[in-house]
């Protein structure tokens, strides 16, 4: 091999190790991701722009949601603006590649996961609420009923009786992991609730869950994973049946998670 591609390789190669070593989770989240989220992953607003809080969220869920953005498993759709701006951002987060440059794993994903999930929940300090208005328009007590109705159509069967999550699928039950609402916003759960019912938040794989929760109105594509886009969107189509009821439920989730508001 000619002397100057063998330094190439090597070059290559020590680059590769630096990967494989990682990069400072913390560093990399104060350099890329603390501008939007927050030094403690609190949330922010700029302007008209709102960036949710997201410390505390499980490990698993946040590496499952950066290599959904990385691959165009959400924030893929032209009309989601949020979910773009991740889409571009996750690329911050350099691939473990082999040799020959083909991507073999994501230890910054997995890293920056770790971190943040290890960043307290602190919901003292809150952005202000989502406007009045909507506030009051809102019933948290019809918001309770929906949340805590028996399986499959209550909220509670998955995201928990202290809005915990699951972090243990079972497959026979057809219960998947979810993820814990304690951190999040009012205003960002009420447009994550809209994305799931409109199937922008990801591609709808179905599921057999999905199909027995739709029957009918199934028109999905089929997988046999527990596909949450998939869930969540079954879950806004039966126990959501209007905007009221997504409010309702959501005043009734800030309202337990947040009570200082
Ligand atoms: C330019 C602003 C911006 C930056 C920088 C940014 N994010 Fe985000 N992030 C957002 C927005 C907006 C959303 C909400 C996406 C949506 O609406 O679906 C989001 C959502 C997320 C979510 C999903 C939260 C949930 O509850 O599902 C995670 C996890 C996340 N960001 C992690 C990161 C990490 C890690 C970095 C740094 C590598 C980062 N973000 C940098 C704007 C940003
Ligand atoms: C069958 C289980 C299941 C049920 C029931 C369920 N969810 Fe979910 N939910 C999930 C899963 C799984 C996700 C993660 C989706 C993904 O991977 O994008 C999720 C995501 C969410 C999110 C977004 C979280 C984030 O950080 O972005 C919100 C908000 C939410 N659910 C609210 C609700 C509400 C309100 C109800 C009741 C009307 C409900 N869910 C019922 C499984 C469920």
């Amino acid at each position: 091999m000619p002397v100057f591609l063998w330094t190439c390789a090597l070059v290559l190669l020590a680059a590769n190790d630096a990967v494989a070593e990682g990069r400072d989770s913390a560093k990399i989240y104060g350099a890329s991701c603390a501008v939007c989220h927050g030094d403690k992953g609190e949330g922010k607003t700029i302007g008209i722009n709102r960036f949710p809080a997201i410390a505390g969220l499980q490990k698993w869920y946040i590496q499952d949601q950066l290599i959904k953005f990385k691959y165009d498993g959400r924030g893929a759709d032209y009309r989601d603006k949020g979910g773009l701006m991740m889409h571009a951002m996750v690329r911050t987060l350099k691939p473990q590649r082999s040799k020959d440059l083909e991507i073999v794993g994501e230890p910054e994903i997995e890293g920056i996961a770790g971190y943040i999930s290890n960043l307290p929940v602190d919901n003292s300090s809150k952005l202000e609420k989502e406007s009045d208005d909507e506030s009051l328009n809102a019933s948290i007590e019809r918001g309770r009923k929906i949340y805590t109705a028996e399986a499959p159509s209550g909220c509670v069967l998955c995201h928990g009786d202290k809005f915990q999550g699951n972090n243990k699928e079972d497959v026979n039950k057809l219960l998947p992991r979810a993820p814990m609402l304690v951190p999040l916003d009012d205003w960002y759960m009420l447009e994550q609730l809209g994305k799931f019912r409109e199937g922008v938040r990801g591609p709808v794989a179905d599921t057999k869950r999905a199909k027995q929760l739709l029957g009918e109105k199934a028109k999905l594509k089929m997988s046999d994973q527990l596909d949450g886009p998939a869930l969540m969107q079954a879950m806004s189509l039966t126990a959501l049946v209007n905007k009221q009821a997504v409010k309702d439920v959501v005043a009734y989730i800030y309202s337990e998670t947040h009570p200082s508001n």
